[in-house]
């Protein structure tokens, strides 16, 4: 019984040709398809059927989806988020493009989120016989995979106890205003597999977005796609830099209609009785920015 992963993404773009030019030419994800205003995506190294969504008109994210390992995992599910007194309701097979069923809720941080166990299997770009280490002709940045996502709710707490009690996530690692029973939390990294995070909160209005992350390889890979970024004209957040807090090698920068996406790499790997990592306010500059320790003000004030 587990969650495995962030599998898609729905978010909105004001202008679908610009956002075409950013995820495919700039990031070098797959068109899937393209139809009805819609953009299905993904990266060279995901074997499923799309991992991103893009919708004309707005902007920022419309749902989440998360892929359990089991089919008898969204029972299972089910009536641990009805428990916790979250409401939710079944999707049929085929209501998203190429996804089995599944249950849909809006999480307590106002984030809806759907559980699935099947997407249409496409293969990866290399193949799953003797495959090469990458395709040979990948389009800028080249990312692989979709990673993770930071959201914003204005009850941390209760974003983290959903998300243990009913999703059987576990906190990596916790931002707290000071340590001791009066410290407040402040933020929330939580994983379910062995990641450092598959999804994490910080304080914000409810049902907002901070970024998505598309996982690299290594701190080169981060290197190369920031001289893509720069090509490209792309807005860059801040970065490359190391984030103390996951220990994650870091770019944050923007598309065209201003979702923040982030390509990350390294971090460290997690088991089920990793003890959660605690950083206090005071550290916030090394928790984001471990080198460059100045965050440029639109990380905490921008999201979508
Ligand atoms: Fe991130």
């Amino acid at each position: 019984m587990a969650v495995m992963r962030l599998g898609y993404l729905h978010a909105r773009v004001t202008n679908l040709a610009e956002a075409k030019r950013h995820y495919v030419n700039t990031l070098g994800m797959q068109v899937v398809l393209e139809q009805d205003n819609r953009l299905y995506l993904k990266c060279w190294d995901e074997w499923d059927h799309h991992s991103l969504m893009l919708e004309e008109g707005g902007v920022g994210l419309i749902k989440l989806g998360y892929k359990v390992a089991k089919a008898e995992d969204l029972a299972y599910f089910e009536q641990k988020i009805e428990a916790f007194g979250v409401r939710t309701t079944r999707m049929s097979a085929g209501e998203n493009l190429a996804v089995g069923e599944g249950i849909r809720f809006t999480m307590p941080s106002g984030h809806l989120m759907e559980l699935y166990h099947e997407m249409e299997f496409t293969n990866t770009a290399v193949g799953l016989v003797n495959p090469p280490l990458f395709p040979r002709h990948l389009v800028g940045v080249g990312v692989p995979r979709l990673d993770h996502c930071l959201l914003k709710t204005d009850d941390i707490p209760l974003a983290e106890r959903f998300c243990i009690e009913a999703l059987d996530f576990k906190p990596a690692e916790r931002l707290v205003s000071e340590l001791g029973d009066t410290g407040e939390l402040m933020g929330t990294w939580l994983f379910c597999q062995h990641k450092t995070h598959d999804i994490a909160f910080v304080a914000g209005e409810q049902g907002r977005i901070h970024h998505w992350a598309y996982k690299l390889e290594n701190w080169d890979a981060i290197r190369h796609a920031g001289a893509i970024l720069s090509m490209d004209d792309t807005s860059v957040g801040f970065g490359p830099d190391i984030h103390g807090l996951s220990r994650g090698d870091t770019i944050y920068f923007f598309d065209p209609a201003g979702n923040r996406n982030e390509v990350f790499a390294g971090g460290y790997e997690t088991y089920q009785d990793f003890p959660t990592v605690t950083w206090t306010a005071d550290e916030i500059p090394r928790a984001v920015s471990y080198i460059g320790r100045e965050i440029a003000e639109n990380h905490f004030t921008v999201d979508t």
